[in-house]
């Protein structure tokens, strides 16, 4: 599929390129076409989101792009969108490969992610690249493992998105590290967090081996809140501050935590 002007100003067409791939995130297009995403997470809004006018944003781990979008509609200077893995990894190939695994009651290696089942052509990044041409965007898409690359190919950014990304590492001191080194002003972090009774105000992070977590073993950590605070000063943030935390009817013990995690 070509993605050209006279598709995405064409609405049939339009809506037939938007319903041939699959979406993660809902992004309004225009023509009143809104990508159907899978991701059951309502989007943040400011205050979790900070204001991004005029400021340069980064968007680690950005998908199909709802919030880098989102970033240059707030009226952000420049917005980079980098992401890697679900952009180029072939998933039915993987997914069949964790199956045989977990037959075999063994854990995947996951450096075959990146070997057998790395697609160059970044299948999933297509719908990125569409939503991208159907805005007329100017978000600058990067393709990069946040973990593996060059932080000098990054540079440093007023606000850095780091949304939904943290768990998904294995080494959550060396992500925040790395996360502090590419922000100027402040790092936005949701991840994966719990509530451990008896241990509410404990700096703990549940390691999970294998896909305990939502039958998905890219999933490697959840957090306490005061583990969350914890690893971002550790990484050289000097104020973290919560701004969506457990849910306060209690009796939760994962949910998605956010912080403002500032320089
Ligand atoms: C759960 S999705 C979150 C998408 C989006 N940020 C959101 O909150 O809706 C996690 C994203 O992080 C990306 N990701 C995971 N590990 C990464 C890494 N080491 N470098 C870059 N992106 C990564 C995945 O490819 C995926 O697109």
């Amino acid at each position: 599929m070509a993605i050209d002007d006279a598709l995405v100003d064409d609405p049939d067409r339009l809506r037939e390129a938007v319903n041939s791939v699959r979406w993660y995130h809902s992004i309004p297009l225009g023509h009143g076409i809104v990508t159907p995403g899978e991701s059951q997470t309502p989007p943040y809004e400011p205050p979790i989101l900070p204001d991004m006018r005029d400021k340069t944003v980064l968007d680690i781990g950005a998908f199909d792009g709802y919030y880098s979008f989102e970033a240059e509609h707030q009226g952000a200077r420049r917005v980079v969108a980098l992401d890697h893995y679900m952009w180029g990894v072939n998933l039915d190939e993987r997914n069949q490969y964790w199956i045989r695994c977990n037959a075999l009651g063994v854990l995947p290696d996951r450096r075959r992610d990146e070997s057998d089942f790395w697609d160059p052509s970044l299948p999933r990044r297509r719908p990125f690249d569409l939503a991208h041409r159907a805005l007329r965007s100017r978000v600058e898409p990067l393709v990069m493992d946040f973990m593996g690359g060059r932080l000098d190919r990054i540079g440093a950014f007023d606000v850095v998105l780091f949304l939904g990304v943290l768990y998904h590492l294995p080494d959550p001191i060396g992500a925040l590290e790395r996360l502090r080194m590419v922000t100027r002003e402040v790092a936005v972090i949701e991840t994966e967090a719990i509530v451990i009774d008896g241990h509410e105000d404990e700096p703990l992070v549940r390691f999970i081996p294998g896909d305990e977590l939502g039958g998905d073993h890219t999933n490697w950590n959840q957090v306490t809140e005061s583990a969350l605070h914890g690893l971002c000063r550790v990484a050289g943030f000097s104020r973290v501050q919560t701004m969506s935390g457990p849910p306060a009817e209690g009796g939760a013990s994962g949910y998605r935590i956010v912080v403002h995690a500032h320089v």
